[in-house]
């Protein structure tokens, strides 16, 4: 197995449309999902050659379970399935996935044809356990109306915050990607005073200007998902999240993705949002905001993708030890800081 190759298209300028893909892939079936990580290149340059200046992606990520099934050992330090929160008030769940695809293109075609033939190669060798088509909407806001993905690194900084490096070679150019859809309860959230959800969000509504430490709530959402660590450093997430919803069902919400280096830096702020930090000081967004599904995948290489390594078992010695999810933050003690 090879260390740093080509990296997956993990960091795009906002997209269009997107469609979030979870699966579980049913016993006996590796075979057919090793195949299709080699073609996966392929198969999004057939459909996205047809409109060149669509821009379709498409991201692949692999939870902790089917990474042992298809791969054993090594395995990318950080792997471990989706931890589960339970705050005094908010839950997040960990919910099945063995499989994520992130589809983006500037035109819904593209990720739909995608998706699409992605689908036809797993036919009855998987179960979708979660799909979602996420648009665009009015200039980069979520159905909360604010502008969403602001803070985002750019260049060089993001490409240090989401790609694995030296701390793990032989999986550096990898990534870690944190997945869950939260519903909304917009009757809830409409009914507040537009300056009452700027100080759920910490940032204006119409400009998207961030509050001053001195009056942004600890309880906001950017307070508790700022991370700094002992040293002063601010940790950073690359997201991408995108609106979805449906009248029929009443059904509205955000799917948020979050891609790192490391999943420390998301688990750190999903334990400040939900917990609370300090414990009982929970993100204000989850007051109108529910978490319905939670997974963790890692994103291998293009290389690690076009040509999937042979399973290796685990040796004897060590397969008493499963990994574990490491719970302490290698990061230092961290506070919050309006820093961004
Ligand atoms: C209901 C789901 C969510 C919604 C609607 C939402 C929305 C927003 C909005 C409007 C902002 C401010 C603009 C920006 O910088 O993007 C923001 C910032 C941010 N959100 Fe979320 N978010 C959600 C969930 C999450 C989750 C689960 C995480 C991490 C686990 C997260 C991490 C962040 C980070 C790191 C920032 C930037 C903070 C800074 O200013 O440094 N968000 N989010």
């Amino acid at each position: 197995m090879e260390g740093r190759g080509e990296s997956q298209r993990v960091v795009m300028p906002p997209a269009q449309a997107g469609i979030f893909l979870v699966v579980t892939v049913r016993p006996g079936a590796e075979e057919t999902v090793r195949e299709l990580f080699a073609d996966v290149s392929g198969l999004t340059k057939s459909v996205g050659f047809r409109v060149p200046d669509g821009q379709l992606s498409c991201v692949v990520g692999i939870g902790a379970d089917l990474w042992s099934r298809l791969f054993g050992v090594p395995r990318p330090a950080g792997l471990h399935p989706f931890q589960e929160l339970t705050g005094a008030v908010h839950h997040a769940p960990s919910t099945p996935g063995d499989l994520l695809f992130h589809l983006r293109a500037r035109r819904m075609d593209l990720c739909f044809e995608m998706t699409a033939r992605l689908l036809d190669r797993l036919a009855g060798r998987i179960d979708v356990a979660d799909e979602v088509h996420g648009f665009k909407y009015f200039d980069e806001r979520d159905l909360l109306g604010f502008v969403d993905g602001t803070a985002n690194p750019e260049g060089a900084a993001a490409d240090a915050a989401v790609f694995v490096g030296d701390e793990d070679p032989e999986f550096a150019g990898g990534s870690y990607v944190i997945v869950q859809k939260y519903l909304h309860d917009l009757d809830a959230w409409n009914a507040l005073p537009t300056e009452e959800q700027e100080r759920v969000i910490g940032r204006s509504k119409l400009n998207d200007i961030e509050m001053p430490d001195a009056v942004k709530p600890t309880n906001s959402h950017v307070a508790l998902t700022t991370i700094i660590d002992g040293e002063g450093r601010e940790h950073d997430i690359v997201r991408d999240n995108m609106p979805f919803g449906t009248f029929g069902t009443g059904e509205f919400g955000t799917y948020f993705i979050g891609y790192s280096a490391t999943p420390d830096v998301t688990e750190q702020m999903l334990r400040n949002m939900f917990i609370g930090n300090p414990p009982g000081n929970h993100d204000r967004i989850l007051d109108f905001s529910t978490a319905v599904t939670g997974g963790l995948f890692f994103v291998p290489t293009a290389e690690f993708l076009d040509d999937p390594p042979a399973h290796v078992a685990v040796p004897q010695a060590t397969a008493a030890e499963p990994p574990t999810a490491d719970d302490s933050l290698r990061i230092g003690s961290l506070n919050r800081s309006s820093a961004s």
